[in-house]
């Protein structure tokens, strides 16, 4: 198929656009290239002869209009988000304008141009905090952070294009993703390469927080997996099966390093912070997917990768990061503690 993947250079697109050219899919990759795109991540395939890379905006209209003629798209998977919680405490506009203004434009423009499939990639986050118990697809919607609600905007107006207009979407919502090429902004990227350099872990609130760990290349799996069996206008939970409470993803990962626990700060809590997130994927299972990757081997490659891989996020560390870093993280370090008190 001749597939659009927008934000193809950023983490979880990176390695779906791989994957789709490894089983013999055409890719346009549009990527506005933002603080957490970036090329480097598709380096291995830049010249592969099935692969066209773009420099742009969801939010431009005319720019998506002329990328579906061009290339007689097929089908549409949209990963192009700003995805982090804690920025869109400090810049909640920049979430609304991608998340669903730029979802917007995407599936209006791949209507009118008469595209077969439209895979919107959401998250568990529309979910809200979930005490106990799984999510199922069915489940009320009540997302509390920005983020998730910007995201449940374009993951909602996503299903209202098949109830009005039967064009045939597909709404996969995933669990927390980890693995190679993650911004460091995130907790698993971040930990690692700050416990690398023997700075501290900002770990949030009492650390006990729970989340669904989700190696990349399943969660990868199954977007593929959706957008080519699932039924239009259904929505499909896909996660790792692997909940864990923060503070012990910090200390698996401190082991694997040989660090300090020491190193573990708790610092003030993230506001509005979601205490657990639990999906069920049975729906999913039953169209023929499963997660492959156990945790401890997830982690374990991940930490090796970031441990390999200096010269790619050192770059990212030292640039527009740190002002970010200081703004997010200075206050909090300096009245932390450590987690024996
Ligand atoms: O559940 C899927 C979602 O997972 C995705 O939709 C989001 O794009 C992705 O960012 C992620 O959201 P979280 O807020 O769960 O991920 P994050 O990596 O920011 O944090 C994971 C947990 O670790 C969360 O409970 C907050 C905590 N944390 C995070 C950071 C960055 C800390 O304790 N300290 C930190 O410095």
């Amino acid at each position: 198929m001749r597939i659009l993947v927008t934000g193809g250079a950023g983490f979880i697109g990176s390695h779906l656009v791989r994957r789709l050219l490894r089983n013999g899919h055409f890719v346009v990759n549009l990527d506005a290239l933002k603080y957490s795109g970036n090329l480097a991540n598709l380096e291995d395939v830049k010249s592969h002869p099935h692969y066209v890379f773009a420099h742009g905006d969801i939010c431009d209209q005319n720019l998506v209009a002329s990328l579906l003629k061009e290339h007689a798209q097929d089908g549409v998977i949209n990963c192009a988000a700003e995805t982090h919680v804690d920025r869109s405490i400090l810049d909640p506009g920049a979430f609304a304008k991608t998340d669903v203004v730029g979802t917007g434009v995407l599936l209006e423009e791949a209507r009118k141009a008469g595209v077969s499939r439209f895979l919107q990639v959401s998250t568990d986050e529309v979910y809200g905090s979930v005490e106990s118990g799984h999510s199922t697809e069915d489940d009320r919607l009540a997302p509390r952070s920005p983020y998730s609600a910007s995201k449940a905007g374009g993951d909602v107006l996503a299903l209202s294009y098949w109830t009005t207009y039967q064009f045939p979407v597909v709404v996969t919502r995933g669990s927390n993703t980890y693995g190679p090429n993650q911004y460091p902004e995130k907790f698993i990227p971040l930990f690692i390469t700050n416990a690398i350099d023997d700075q501290l872990l900002p770990l949030y609130g009492d650390g006990r927080q729970r989340r669904d760990w989700l190696a990349v290349e399943d969660h990868c799996a199954g977007i593929e997996h959706v957008f080519l069996h699932g039924q239009p206008g259904e929505v499909y939970n896909i996660g790792g099966g692997n909940e864990r409470a923060n503070i012990d993803v910090a200390e698996q990962l401190l082991a694997y390093l040989g660090k300090p626990k020491s190193l573990i700060r708790l610092v003030q809590d993230r506001p509005g912070h979601d205490r657990r997130y639990a999906v069920d994927c049975a729906k999913l299972k039953r169209l023929g997917w499963r997660p492959a990757v156990s945790f401890e081997r997830g982690l374990k490659e991940t930490v090796e990768w970031y441990r390999t891989h200096e010269s790619w996020w050192r770059p990212i560390k030292s640039g527009e990061f740190r002002a970010y870093y200081e703004a997010q993280y200075g206050k909090r370090l300096s009245g932390s503690r450590g987690v024996m008190g």
